[in-house]
């Protein structure tokens, strides 16, 4: 398991047990996160599960795919450098104790 943390807009975090593998919108979704809206079911489709990665650890993420990059000009809320979207960040230890926030809105 990979201890991922998820802070709401008020300020509200939670520490989440992912499965290696899984995307962080899965595991926002599967434990009742709010502000992860997820349309699209991950297909990256829909930039509805932005979230912003703590600045630090941005560079250990692999990159965004092309598809993710050209869905990122279409968040709702502000779009910063550490802008990614959430279904396409898979669960791996490297990333354990990662922290990433949930923007204001997503529609
Ligand atoms: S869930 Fe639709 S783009 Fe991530």
């Amino acid at each position: 398991m990979v201890q991922i943390v998820i802070v709401q807009p008020s300020g509200a975090s939670f520490e989440l047990d992912v499965p290696e593998g899984w995307s962080l919108m899965q595991a926002a979704v599967k434990n009742g996160i709010d502000g992860i809206v997820a349309e699209c079911g991950g297909s990256c489709v829909c930039a509805t599960c932005h979230v912003y990665v703590q600045p630090e650890r941005f560079a250990e993420l692999p990159p965004p795919g092309d598809d993710e990059l050209e869905l990122l000009d279409e968040v709702k809320a502000e779009r910063r450098p550490s802008s990614r979207l959430s279904c396409q960040i898979k669960s791996a230890a490297e990333l354990d104790g990662l922290i990433v926030t949930i923007p204001e809105r997503q529609t």
